[in-house]
Formats: structure tokens, sequence, C-alpha cells
């Protein structure tokens, strides 16, 4: 009789073992760069959530900010015939890679969870391949930020700049004063981001969208663009000796600690000073880069979802989508990150200063038209266009060239690119 009930119990555990396995438990493997501190506390939250509702998590993080190894790896798993169940990708990309007809289609959590009603429309159509929904976005990024160090302005004497003439007689006097005036990460992205804040400055959102989004040969090569790049080379005699191949985030703790003034860099650089416990008004100061304060260079990540037979995989793969979009994660994710929820409607109270100002600009941008895509973090145009713009950039920058020189060599290899 003990026998028989054990033998029983144990059918019924097993049973329920595939049961669980196959319908609701699964495993995703998501490839992403988030690697930073800001960053590994921030998706670290999405694991936790799936891991609670019984998923398994395969981390696959590709370090390099900006993402641009993580989308080399990506595409040689891809074409190698193994993607992983999930991939952070941006922008415009997502339309090549539902191209390839690889994507899993999400629209039956989207309707479930509303995301027509809680997603901005310019977010939500970066999201959609032919009308259906390929993938999920996770927060909104400001770019056109600059993080200052207060107290390095004062013992400077120095004033925080709002445009970029007062920028160079702030830097001056901090330099004097023995401090790095710029934090600057030499790598092509970092190069890049810098680039299309001083575009936004200097030619508005009206130039920014023909020369960045439209990659118009007349703008790149234009007057306006030439001013642009003589910004950029203004600033490199405020940065250090050690700038080449900096890591972003090392950037930011030269801030943090002191060390120099103040970093051009989205607002994942405001999850590094969260991680190391500093407060914006009192530690540090957010503000929008110089001449830029009525815009908003704005970048979405997110995460598209690969075809799965696996019936578990692809439960997993719904309940990550869901999650991501729902309250708790966006509250979490969003604090850490330095980022804003893409999700309308939140709770304004768990958020500082500076991302209540980002929520604020975002909505008064996209109504007074100051809301632009970020090129440098793909949101703008495709990649061949955006690797001859990067390119570019950094010959310049990292060389004798002109201005004028570099503006005609935009024009030039940007349609070379098309
Ligand atoms: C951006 C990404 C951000 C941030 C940054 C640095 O492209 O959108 O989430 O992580 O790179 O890695």
């Amino acid at each position: 009789m003990g026998l028989k009930l054990f033998r029983c119990c144990l059918m019924v555990m097993v049973a329920l073992c595939i049961f669980s396995t196959s319908a609701f438990g699964g495993e995703v493997e998501v490839l992403h760069w988030w690697t930073s501190g800001g960053e590994a506390k921030s998706v670290a939250v999405l694991k936790e959530l799936l891991e609670k509702e019984g998923h398994i998590w395969k981390d696959f993080a590709v370090a390099g900010g900006g993402g641009d190894a993580a989308m080399t790896v990506l595409k040689s798993r891809a074409v190698a015939g193994n993607p992983p169940t999930a991939a952070q990708v941006k922008g415009p990309q997502i339309q090549l890679w539902g191209d390839e007809g690889l994507l899993a289609n999400l629209d039956d959590v989207a309707r479930a969870e509303k995301w027509d009603e809680l997603l901005p429309k310019v977010v939500a159509d970066i999201m959609k391949y032919e009308g259906s929904y390929v993938a999920v976005p996770v927060n909104v990024h400001r770019i056109n930020w600059m993080w200052a160090n207060p107290e390095v302005f004062r013992k400077a004497g120095a004033q925080l700049p709002t445009t970029w003439e007062q920028f160079e007689v702030a830097a001056k006097k901090i330099k004097k004063a023995g401090f790095i005036p710029v934090a600057w990460g030499g790598q092509p992205w970092q190069e890049a981001t810098v680039f299309e804040i001083i575009v936004a400055a200097v030619g508005g959102p009206d130039f920014y969208r023909r020369a960045l989004v439209d990659a118009d040969a007349k703008a790149l090569s234009s007057p306006t663009m030439v001013k642009v790049l003589e910004i950029m080379k203004m600033i490199k005699q405020y940065t250090d000796k050690g700038a080449p191949g900096r890591d972003w985030n090392l950037a930011t703790a030269m801030v943090i600690q002191g060390k120099a003034a103040m970093q051009f860099m989205g607002d994942w650089a405001k999850g590094e000073f969260t991680a190391a416990g500093k407060s914006p008004g009192a530690d540090y100061i957010a503000m929008p880069a110089p001449g830029t304060s009525n815009q908003f260079l704005f970048n979405v990540d997110s995460f598209i979802m690969f075809k799965q037979k696996d019936p578990g995989a692809k439960e997993a793969q719904k309940a990550m989508a869901r999650l991501i979009l729902q309250p708790e994660f966006q509250k979490v994710f969003n604090v850490n990150k330095g980022s804003i929820p893409v999700r309308l409607g939140m709770p304004r109270a768990p958020f500082d200063d500076p991302a209540l100002r980002a929520m604020s600009e975002f909505i008064a941008s996209a109504t007074g038209g100051g809301l632009v895509p970020s090129m440098a973090h793909e949101m703008a145009v495709f990649p061949a266009i955006r690797g001859a713009i990067l390119d570019v950039v950094t010959n310049f920058y990292n060389s004798d060239m002109s201005a004028k020189k570099a503006a005609a060599e935009l024009a030039r290899e940007v349609e070379a690119a098309m």
C-alpha cells in the first residue's frame, strides 16, 4: 500500500516536472553588452524576475560600450545558424534582422499586454517589422547630457557652461587649476557621441535630421558641419593623454573622483554615479550639453527574439518580453540604469531630478520638434552609413586633418555607403 502510494506520488512528480519544463520553465540565452557597474546592476533585475517565474537566464555578455563588439558576435552566431534566444539590438537594425526571417513574432504578448497603448508611437514603430512586434523596448536614454563635478568647478573658479564659448572659458580655468577639463573616452562610438551632440548644438534639430538621419551630402559637407568639427578639435585640447581607448565608465569615474570636471555622455553615465552612491545636485551636476537644452537625442534599448522550436524556450521568451514592459521592471531597471521608462504613465516618485527632467523634456521636445534619434547609438541610419560617419569622425579627431577636408570626406564616404 505504502509502496503504491510512493510510486503514484513519484509519477505525479515526474509528470509535473515534464509539464513545468515544457510548458512553463525554459532557458533564454541573452546577448547584451551591459557590463559596467551600473549596467550589470540593471540587467540583473531582469534575470531575477525571469528566474522567479521558473525560467533559466543564460548570460551572454559581450563587453564593449555602445555594443559594436556585441553586434559582431551576434552576426557570426547567426551566420553559424546558432543565434541566442534574445539579443540587444536597436533602431533600424531591427528591420535588417526582420529581413533575414529569423525573428519571433511577439504580437500575442503585445496584444495581451496592450503595448500599442503603453508605448509612444515613435518607439512602437521601431519595434515592428511589417506591422508585427518583433522587438521589445526597455528604456529611453537621452544622449545630450553633460556630467559635471561641482567641486572641481568651484576649485577652479569656473562656471558651468551652457554654450561652447562658455565651455572654452571654463575649460581654460580648469586646466590652469590642474584638473582635466573633459574626461574623454577615445573610442569611435564615444567620439561619435560627442560629435552628434555638437551637430545638434550648432545646427539645431533640422540640420541634425538632414545630416545624421537623411545623410544628406549637402548638409554633411556644409559650413555648419565644418564648425561642428572645429569645436570637436577645440575640445581635444582639454582632454588628457590617457584618452585613447578609454572605456566610457572609466571616464565617468574620473568625474566621480574629482580628477576631471566633465563628461559628455548619455545618461547611462548616471547609472555609474548611482552605483557609486552619488546624488545629483549635491555630488554631481547633470545638465543638457552646451547648446542643446531644447533638444532630446534619444536612444531606445530593445531586445529582439529569435524564432525557437523548443516550447520551454518559447515560453521563456514570451515571459521576458512581458516582464520588460511591466511596471516593476520599468521602475527598478531605469532607476539603476539612468534612463527613463519607455512605458507611458509610470509614477514619477521613484525617479531623481535628472530623470524627471528627461521625462518632461522627452514630451516637450516631441511636440517642439527637438526630438531626434541618436546616430551614434544606432537609432538614425543603417549600420553601413553609421560606420562611414564613425570612421571619418574618428580619423579626423585623431589626426591633423582639417575640418574642411573632414566635412567633404563625410559627404563622400556616406554617399559611397548608401
Ligand atoms: C548604448 C546603450 C546604453 C549603454 C551604452 C554604453 O548604446 O544604449 O544602454 O549601455 O551603450 O554601453
